[in-house]
């Protein structure tokens, strides 16, 4: 049965990319003590966006990370009933080497959320229908966030959305569809709540890891009870952990590397070839086709389809390589023990993604919303903009681990990812210093390109909690150090 959703308790972004608010901006800062986080949330909270009905010209959420909520003063005792991995940060000890933070995308270089940075306590995400808009709001919240004595560690800018990421390839047309929101229409795949949403059953009929309290912790009932009857306040109910990466894009060494691997034998340039290459590398073509429907040409009509699997029709990548990006990150029903099956692709559905992400770059927003591929496929035009372009990274999730980690350790920067075994993602990877290869299966030998130089880098990046409302209602009034030990941990998974 599907779980019923309280959707004015629930942020609106799990519900909506605001699709419709094409201007963005999201303020990372830090919390110099309790006093300061709570004046500023008791600004912020009446001005927080819920995932019921919309129709407003902008949005605004608030996430906050372990150090943050600590901050806030949530005790140490308290946020242990969060995963490990919120915990200990997306820097925390050994994980960027699993997450392929190393090398030039090591924390080292990060413009915000290294260690040895100001810490990022919290994340205001602000999106608006004009820019006109989003400049009002943006600056009545710097000015309130500097009343309350907040310091604004960053302020990511996005570009105007557009269909397309910065490498000119039609992006966002898949997501997972979540059970009880509005998207979910009958017969469609949907999955249970609990895939993103903490304090609801997921895939495995558990409730997520997330923290309870005692009801002596919450004296005022502004939590949820925990639903499986413990009696306990539960603080993660109608939350969600929200992944923040800043992914920068070489869109220059992208393109040259796919002209000077498709170049004739007389050495001039094959732009129809440069681009099959490419889009071998997405699985998509640039107007976002699936390989799957067209392996030879793009066709725009196909544009938003994303109804395929890929065994029955293409078990040997043939169509779309078995390392590209779209069949890595979705792997669908290909994966084992029984490709093509349900099970095959229950496996998958384990670790899906809510993707948010919006792309940033200055210079190159008019390209990006006029949607001009033919533009940007043209190398000279392709030169990265100084000051950088990529993809502000945003994905929602219930489990880090399961979903976002995995995917980004087991699947994208695997170079033994499917059978394969030096080929990380070829649009996304890390590399090693010698590069990485990328495998194109064709009758009658497939291809193999070399030398795939890192086309992306990790330039920042922190895990947040996306608290429900009665949660940043309780976090807004809690005094220092307040809250005794938590009850019993949930359930795992
Ligand atoms: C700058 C880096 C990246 C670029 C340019 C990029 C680009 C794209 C594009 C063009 C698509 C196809 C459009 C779509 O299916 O919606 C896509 C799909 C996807 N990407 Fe990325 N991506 C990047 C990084 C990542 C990372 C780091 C992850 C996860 C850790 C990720 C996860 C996904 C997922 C889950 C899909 C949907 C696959 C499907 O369901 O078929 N991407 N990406």
């Amino acid at each position: 049965m599907t779980a019923r959703l309280d959707l004015g308790n629930i942020q609106g972004l799990l519900a909506r990319g605001y699709r419709g608010l094409r201007y963005a901006r999201f303020t990372v800062f830090t919390i110099p003590g309790p006093a300061a986080g709570h004046a500023a949330l008791s600004w912020l909270l009446p001005r927080v966006t819920t995932a019921a009905a919309f129709t407003a010209d902008s949005a605004l959420h608030v996430a906050f990370s372990a150090a943050g909520l600590r901050r806030l003063g949530l005790p140490d005792d308290v946020i242990a009933g969060f995963s490990a991995e919120f915990g200990e940060g997306m820097t925390g000890p050994d994980r960027s080497r699993f997450l392929g933070d190393v090398e030039s995308s090591s924390p080292r270089f990060w413009g915000w959320g290294a260690p040895q940075g100001p810490p990022a306590d919290g994340l205001v995400l602000l999106y608006a229908a004009t820019p006109e808009i989003l400049g009002r709001r943006q600056a009545e919240l710097a000015s309130r966030l500097a009343a309350a004595g907040i310091h604004q560690v960053t302020v990511l800018d996005t570009l105007e959305l557009g269909d397309s990421e910065p490498f000119g390839f039609h992006d966002g047309i898949s997501q997972p569809v979540i059970q009880g929101m509005s998207k979910a229409r009958r017969g469609a795949r949907a999955l249970p709540a609990g895939e993103f949403v903490l304090g609801y059953p997921n895939a495995y009929g558990q409730l997520t890891d997330r923290p309870l309290l005692p009801v002596s912790g919450d004296p005022r009932h502004l939590l949820p009870r925990d639903p499986a009857g413990s009696g306990a306040a539960d603080l993660g109910r109608d939350g969600c952990y929200l992944v923040l990466r800043q992914l920068e894009q070489d869109v220059g060494a992208f393109w040259r590397y796919a002209a000077e691997a498709t170049r004739r034998p007389d050495g001039s340039d094959d732009p129809q070839a440069r681009t099959a290459l490419a889009a071998k590398m997405v699985g998509r073509w640039p107007s976002g086709a699936p390989l799957i429907k067209t392996p030879d040409a793009d066709d725009p009509r196909l544009g938003n389809d994303n109804d395929f699997g890929y065994h029955h029709t293409d078990p040997d990548g043939l169509a779309c390589p078995l390392g590209a990006h779209i069949r890595r990150m979705n792997p669908r029903d290909s994966l084992d023990p029984h490709p093509g099956s349900e099970e095959s692709l229950a496996v998958s559905d384990r670790h899906r993604l809510l993707r948010r992400g919006r792309a940033y770059g200055p210079g190159t927003a008019g390209a990006l919303a006029s949607d001009d591929h033919a533009k940007r496929l043209a190398p000279d035009d392709s030169a990265p903009a100084a000051g950088g372009t990529g993809l502000h990274f945003v994905c929602l999730v219930a489990s880090l681990a399961r979903q976002f980690e995995f995917v980004q350790h087991t699947w994208l920067n695997n170079p033994n990812f499917n059978g394969l075994y030096d080929d990380t993602d070829p649009l996304a990877g890390s590399r090693h210093p010698r590069g990485a290869t990328f495998i194109v299966p064709a009758r009658p030998v497939r291809r193999r390109y070399r030398g795939l130089p890192q086309f992306v880098r990790t330039r920042g990046g922190a895990y947040f909690f996306l608290p429900s409302i009665s949660a940043l209602r309780y976090l807004e009034q809690l005094p220092a150090g307040a809250v005794s030990a938590p009850a019993a941990a949930a359930t795992t998974r």
